[in-house]
């Protein structure tokens, strides 16, 4: 009989998700609260045939080479910027990842990150907290009006089309820019597509969802956040290295924009000492875009899937 194929989970996840890989495989579960890879798990790594990951682990060429019996990469994730996709794609490794899901989610967590940002919910809610609330104050934690700014998107990928649907509840205007503008009738909502110029002077609050590649990496720097207007908000939904950081410390802290909403950081977690947790204008959150019962269930289970069917050699259902 042959032996069941190893599968290492970078970390440990909720047994009920990972439930159908312990009829068919010999599953070893990484160690929590880690970054990256564990050595733990690499003395497993001549025999790996599937591993599930997270974003946070890197999967560079230099680490798959250790795994030469590798068949299948399932991350759970719909982004796969930490995995090395040409060395997979010239090693016969199938890569797969969990689409579509997280729309929902992650457009919910962009509007709820705004609207903290625009009424400062943090600085009240501490305010609150700490006895500083005297009297109904009439000129204190002042915010801005949703109704009536105008929302610039970039990257109007599914995530972005399921933020302007919300906006426009809100009664913000939309513009966006992206790799390509969308035909006529393409888009079901009313959208303006502009130049990346014009997102930076235009938007009041610019919210960004493109994918990490080379050309979004370190594209919002010290020149383009001095485009933007003195008291715009920027949300950054996706990921980190998007916007250079120090960049955009310097640019709170001057005052060229208003505030910051980031769920996703450079690094992370981004270190506790890093200065932008030292400013009132910036709310950072643990990137907790897709983080709801029903849509990491439903991450998890096509992580499953996408596992089960690299391993018998077949196309994976959710392929990068
Ligand atoms: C993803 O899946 O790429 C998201 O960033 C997770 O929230």
């Amino acid at each position: 009989m042959n032996p069941k194929p190893l599968v290492l989970i970078t970390h440990p996840l909720p047994q009920e998700w990972i439930e159908p890989l312990h009829q068919h495989c010999t599953v070893i579960v990484g160690p929590d609260n880690e970054t990256g890879l564990s050595e733990t798990l690499a003395g497993r790594f001549p025999e790996v045939e599937a591993i599930l990951c997270l974003l946070c682990d890197r999967l560079t060429g230099d680490t798959l080479r250790l795994m030469p019996t590798l068949k299948v990469i399932a991350n759970l994730a719909a982004g796969t910027d930490n995995i090395d996709l040409e060395y997979c794609r010239n090693h016969n490794v199938k890569v797969g990842k969990t689409p579509g899901v997280l729309t929902n989610a992650t457009a919910d967590l962009t509007m709820s990150l705004m609207l903290s940002v625009v009424r400062n919910l943090p600085e009240a809610a501490m305010a609150a907290r700490i006895g500083e609330w005297k009297m109904w104050h009439p000129a204190r934690w002042l915010g801005k009006d949703l109704a009536g700014a105008t929302l610039g998107i970039y990257g109007m990928g599914e995530i972005g089309k399921a933020v302007a649907k919300r906006a426009l509840g809100f009664e913000m205007k939309i513009i966006y820019h992206n790799r390509n503008e969308y035909a006529a009738g393409d888009l079901d909502f009313p959208a303006a597509y502009v130049s990346f110029d014009e997102l930076l002077t235009e938007s009041d609050i610019l919210s960004i969802h493109a994918p990490l590649n080379e050309d979004s990496r370190y594209k919002f720097d010290i020149t383009v956040l001095r485009q933007m207007k003195n008291d715009a908000i920027i949300i950054n939904m996706g990921r980190g290295s998007i916007i250079r950081m120090d960049d955009l410390f310097t640019a709170l802290q001057e005052g060229w924009i208003r505030a910051a909403g980031l769920d996703v950081t450079d690094p992370e977690p981004l270190p506790t000492t890093h200065p932008l947790f030292q400013l009132a204008n910036c709310l950072i959150l643990p990137h907790i875009g897709s983080a709801t019962e029903e849509t990491r269930a439903r991450m998890a289970e096509m992580s499953m899937e996408n596992i089960l069917a690299g391993l018998a050699g077949k196309a994976l259902p959710y392929p990068a």
